[in-house]
């Protein structure tokens, strides 16, 4: 394949050194006006131009039915309230970069009828001329997949694959809304252009700690040995989004979370965790392990999916007052008032190979949840707990080796150690790479990394059409089930929850629990802790052990001393006067009895489950501890924690448990 260079080793935006120069091509983009390019691909070109990673012989061509000139299409790219001053990722905008960058933008209107991709080429081959990008055309399907087939075919009928250079497509997601889809268009697709052409885009591949992933396994000798059943118990991927679907209804309903995040985001990054090492880095030998990896997953008969697999749909939030503060999922504009499309979705699925069999892999992913968050955590078998016998310790907690893919980016390995002092005590402590400490870099979209690989003829970052085969064939008899059985329960979690009950009831059939990850920011959502030293936000965290309470179980009694503070991961609880009244209802994401804790006083208020709650729970002496550790900010964390609950209505003390 022309033009098939290896991108060497690191990422776009490090040095020019290490990596050269994106390839000399016009891009053509279809849907040019559309939100994708103005948010995520004019500013991952701005960032390879900042970069000087983007050749001199590059020009933007944008297509669309709109009849703008090239300097209106250059004004709209670069915009400050809808464009790329407005979406830009840097801290610094650079004018100069932004100027050069869109003196090379250029617009030609096309409908998508033949004669006019022959006006296309006319316009390709002048630029081609002008910016001497020596015949090179990268293609970016920026459009419905509806489209794709037909812009494929006509682009081979206008001549594009003829004379000199390379040309190359970028196909956006959703390749295909099921199996049979997935293969018509496949078909559609590589009637005209050959595989090595077809540059299928999963934007999670983009992102550095996803592409991590493989640097991690295979440039590390000590965890291979210990990647496979024998030692690990069961791996975790978890996808939480506290945005709804933001204004995207019409396609959602269409679509709902396996098909717009696990068929795609979630695989890839399953595939990256679970495959065999590749024979090199060179991008089929990846591909091909991959797609080995997905082809091992056991796809499940459709009457076997309600054993492994759940799903969620948002409904309303609501003010304290009891009025909807946010709508549910049905009242979202374009979604249909009984829709029956999943926002949340958890799965057990299995890999049937040597190196997986009997391990569980739980996927959950859904919007309108209580956090934003991306981890993996592979959680290893548990030592064995007899060895401590007689020395007070009965439950030895797992080694967990938590991978936060985002918005907190690091790789954090969880053992025990003994807590100092002459009895034996353990306490989970941890390992910490935190990318934002290790490496300087800008912030990306994501998106650099794929054009600039493409251009360079790199597509390990891709898709290939039997990968993608391969996912479909997994996701199609949940759909299927799904289809045929409509769910009764919908809508069943409240927005900003941990989603339905039902996914922890999945876990809880096989003896475990989803291990929460409460990263640094999220810990920081209480006043408390606001500011705090992440030296002593991370000791809070690796204190924090798992709790439930059962509905109608007292949690904290009026009048008792304060032992223990909490933190709701699922469920909601109510705070009760001292007539026993409810006051006051907390749910996930919310602390409570910390401040009990803190100024070591007596319970004034009463906290009962108001349902099944999944808690946090710090012990006061883990957190004397811990403040011991920090002395100086036990001082400042009393201050605020008296500045900011004795100004509150009393409802607020009352809640503190103070
Ligand atoms: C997209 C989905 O592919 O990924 C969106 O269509 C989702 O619904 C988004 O919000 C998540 O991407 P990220 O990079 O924010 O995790």
């Amino acid at each position: 394949m022309p033009g098939n260079s290896q991108v060497t080793g690191s990422a776009p935006g490090q040095s020019t050194l290490e990596n050269p120069l994106s390839e000399p091509c016009v891009m053509v983009i279809f849907g040019a006006s559309g939100d994708l390019t103005k948010r995520l691909l004019v500013p991952a070109l701005y960032n390879l131009a900042c970069d000087d990673l983007l050749s001199d012989n590059f020009a933007v061509l944008g297509t669309g039915r709109s009849k703008i000139s090239n300097e209106e299409f250059r004004e709209s790219m670069g915009g400050e309230e809808n464009g790329l001053r407005a979406f830009h990722t840097r801290k610094e905008f650079d004018e100069e970069a932004c100027d050069k960058l869109l003196s090379r933008f250029h617009f030609a209107s096309a409908n998508l009828d033949p004669e006019d991709f022959k006006q296309l080429k006319k316009t390709v081959e002048e630029l081609d001329k002008k910016y001497q990008a020596g015949g090179n055309v990268l293609f970016y399907f920026a459009m419905a997949p509806r489209f794709f087939g037909s812009i494929c075919e006509n682009l081979y009928k206008a001549g594009f694959q003829d004379g000199e250079g390379w040309k190359r497509i970028i196909v956006e997601k959703p390749f295909g809304t099921d199996l049979q889809s997935a293969l018509d268009l496949n078909e559609d697709i590589l009637k005209h252009w050959d595989e090595s052409q077809i540059y299928r885009v999963d934007h999670y591949l983009g992102k550095e700690t996803v592409q991590n992933l493989l640097a991690f396994r295979f440039s590390n000798g000590m965890f291979e040995p210990l990647w496979n059943k024998n030692h690990i118990d069961n791996i975790q991927f978890n996808v939480c989004e506290a945005v709804d679907v933001q204004g995207r209804g019409g396609y959602y309903d269409h679509s709902g979370v396996l098909r717009d995040m696990m068929q795609n985001h979630m695989f890839q990054m399953l595939a990256y965790l679970c495959m065999e090492s590749p024979g090199s880095f060179e991008s089929d030998s990846i591909r091909n392990e991959k797609a080995k990896l997905l082809e091992s997953v056991r796809v499940y008969d459709k009457d076997e999916v309600p054993d492994y697999v759940v799903r969620g749909q948002y409904g309303p939030s609501f003010k304290d007052d009891g009025e909807v503060d946010k709508p549910g999922y049905r009242q979202e504009d374009d979604v249909n008032p009984e829709s029956n499309t999943e926002t949340f979705a958890a799965a057990k699925l299995q890999i049937d190979n040597w190196r997986w069999e009997g391990v569980p892999i739980y996927l959950r992913s859904g919007k309108a949840l209580w956090k934003r968050g991306t981890e993996i955590v592979v959680e290893f078998k548990k030592a064995p707990e007899k060895i401590f016998k007689g020395t007070g310790i009965e439950n030895l907690s797992a080694n967990r080796l938590v991978f936060h893919i985002q918005p907190y980016q690091a790789i954090e390995l969880l053992f025990q150690a003994k807590t100092p002092g002459p009895t034996m005590q353990l306490q989970s402590v941890d390992m910490e790479f935190n990318y934002g400490d290790a490496f300087k870099a800008s912030r990306y979209t994501g998106y650099e990394v794929m054009i600039y690989s493409c251009t360079r003829g790199d597509a390990t970052l891709f898709s290939r059409g039997d990968l993608v085969e391969a996912a479909w064939q997994i996701a199609q008899p949940l759909l299927d089930h799904w289809e045929e059985t409509p769910a009764k329960d919908f809508p069943n979690y409240t927005r900003n929850s941990w989603g339905p009950k039902s996914a922890y009831e999945l876990l809880e059939k096989d003896g475990r629990r989803w291990f929460e990850v409460v990263t640094p920011d999220v810990l920081e959502e209480s006043p408390m802790f606001k500011g705090a030293d992440p030296l002593l936000l991370n000791a809070v965290i690796l204190a924090l052990r798992p709790g439930a309470a059962a509905e109608g179980e007292m949690i904290i009694q009026h009048g008792d001393i304060a032992n223990e503070m909490y933190f709701i991961c699922r469920g909601e609880v109510e705070v009760l006067d001292a007539s026993g009244k409810a006051v006051h209802t907390l749910k996930d994401g919310d602390f409570f009895g910390e401040i009990g804790v803190l100024m070591a006083t007596t319970r004034t208020a009463s906290i009962r489950a108001k349902t099944l709650c999944d808690l946090f729970v710090l012990t006061k002496a883990d957190f004397s501890r811990i403040l011991q550790d920090h002395p100086q900010f036990a001082e400042s964390m009393m201050k605020v924690a008296k500045e900011r609950y004795d100004l509150a209505v009393s409802a607020d003390q009352l809640m503190a448990g103070e």
